[in-house]
């Protein structure tokens, strides 16, 4: 059996235009501070015309294959993770199977996965349980989650955001799974859905979704540390992994989420906490479930007890959430592309523990092993070719009018056909794929842009 699965590389694609929460917020009427502090986002990208699941993913996937020097026939299997529905039978995976036909390779396994922000996370387990199985043919797994994150006018608009990751799996991984080690909690809620096939825009029960992800939080915690004592026979405390990544469709969530961990290690008599902190979170310890999920009070203790744990394990992974926003399947893993940006040089020998939820619901807790790779799959290679900070630094910031003249734009074009797009390519970096145009039977056409003024036309 292969040992140490996991991820060797990975790279992140965001669309370059971005607009400002603080510009929003202002834009919007909303009082000063309701989505910076009060959601704790900084700045939210979009796609344009010119771009969607299906460009990002390809971009990030070709990018992915050349920068790492894989040779497309050693894609064994490659799975997608998304909740952006552009065809409702045809895949994402379909169309990236562009990159590999030219290359003879069509002997690649995989679909699509979808629920909701958790697409990834299957996708994931999927390439992973592969490579581990008797029905592995020794050639690399490919995962891609990409997502364009939009909502109607509203308090959930400012929580948009969009990106595609691509992630590239096989064993004696830099990035490996403690595989035994994985808690999850699926159930039956209406807490944000998608029912309305003519729209982009999901139907949301923003109060519902956050009691939601505290509660499957709460149950992936209970079902991670149970199995991590049945396996080292003693308790887990957040002691035991040095960073936490939570699936982020705004910051506030992942502070408050943080905080009720450390809750948990509370009742769970956790020798870590110092005597001031667990006089300040006695009085909550006779609280009911349900009591515990609406006490404000218990809130904020919590989060005050956490702030310096939240700083040291949780605060270098929230970069791109903050910045690019929710990317729903990408959500999670731009946490740990943060996380490496960040930190690459002092990773080795770390646990990193995830949490991955998707609304509906379905969630995982799931344990990580850091460790040094050969090159090309080393920590610091991974950052080396993300290059976090030069794409950040490229974007371009657009006025909250624009941004909302582009989502009405999109609004029309969400499901149409027979039409083309500007073309005005003048904000993408080379390589960048975008749409041209989607012609009478609602088939898709995409470019690249070149390094030159022409362009590489790449058909249907
Ligand atoms: C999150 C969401 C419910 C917030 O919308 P809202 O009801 O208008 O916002 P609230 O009035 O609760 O304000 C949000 C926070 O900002 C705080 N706030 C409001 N105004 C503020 C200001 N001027 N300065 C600082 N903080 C402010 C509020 O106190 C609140 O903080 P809290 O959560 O700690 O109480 C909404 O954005 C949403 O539905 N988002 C989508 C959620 C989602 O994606 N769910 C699915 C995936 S899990």
């Amino acid at each position: 059996m292969a040992k140490n699965v996991g991820i060797l590389a990975f790279d992140i694609y965001f669309p370059p235009s971005y607009v400002q929460q603080e510009a929003l917020e202002a834009h919007d009427g909303a009082s000063k501070g309701k989505y910076t502090i009060g959601l704790g986002q900084d700045s939210m990208a979009f796609c344009t015309e010119l771009e969607d699941v299906i460009s990002m993913s390809l971009t990030v996937v070709k990018s992915l294959l050349e920068k790492y020097e894989i040779d497309p026939k050693q894609i064994g299997r490659l799975e997608v993770g998304s909740e952006t529905v552009i065809d409702k039978s045809k895949s994402i995976k379909t169309f990236l199977m562009q990159i590999f036909e030219k290359y003879g390779n069509s002997d690649i396994e995989g679909v699509d996965s979808t629920n909701a922000c958790y697409g990834g996370t299957a996708a994931l387990f999927n390439c992973v349980n592969w490579v581990e199985s008797s029905s592995w043919d020794g050639r690399y797994g490919l995962v891609v989650c990409t997502d364009s994150a939009v909502y109607a006018e509203g308090p959930a608009r400012p929580t948009g955001g969009a990106a595609a990751i691509a992630m590239l799996i096989g064993p004696d991984a830099p990035i490996a799974f403690e595989s035994k080690l994985r808690g999850s909690h699926m159930s039956h809620v209406y807490d944000f859905y998608k029912p309305n096939l003519a729209s982009e825009y999901p139907v949301v029960d923003g109060k519902l979704s956050q009691t939601c992800y505290l509660m499957a939080l709460d149950s992936c915690y209970k079902n991670f540390s149970h199995k991590y004592e049945k396996l080292h026979g003693k308790q887990f405390f957040i002691s035991d992994a040095d960073y936490v990544l939570f699936h982020s469709p705004y910051n506030k969530l992942v502070q408050k989420s943080f905080a009720r961990l450390v809750f948990n290690d509370y009742l769970k008599n956790s020798s870590s906490l110092d005597e001031a902190a667990k006089e300040k979170l006695e009085p909550f310890s006779t609280l009911s479930g349900d009591e515990s999920y609406q006490s404000r009070d218990l809130e904020k203790a919590s989060q005050q007890v956490a702030k310096p744990l939240y700083d040291a394990k949780v605060q270098p992974t929230t970069l791109l959430p903050k910045t690019v926003g929710n990317m729903y399947t990408a959500s999670l893993y731009a946490a740990f592309v943060s996380l490496i940006h960040n930190k690459h040089s002092t990773l080795a020998n770390n646990r990193v523990i995830l949490f991955s939820y998707g609304s509906g619901l379905t969630a995982t807790m799931f344990s990580l092993r850091l460790h040094d790779g050969q090159h090309p799959f080393t920590l610091s290679n991974i950052a080396k070719v993300m290059d976090v900070g030069g794409k950040l630094k490229s974007r371009h910031e657009v006025t909250p009018e624009k941004f909302i003249e582009t989502l009405k734009l999109m609004e029309e074009r969400y499901g149409a056909k027979d039409f083309v797009t500007s073309k005005d390519t003048s904000l993408l970096s080379p390589g960048t794929f975008y749409l041209t145009e989607v012609d009478s039977m609602y088939r898709r056409f995409y470019a690249t842009k070149t390094t030159e003024n022409g362009v590489t036309t790449n058909g249907h």
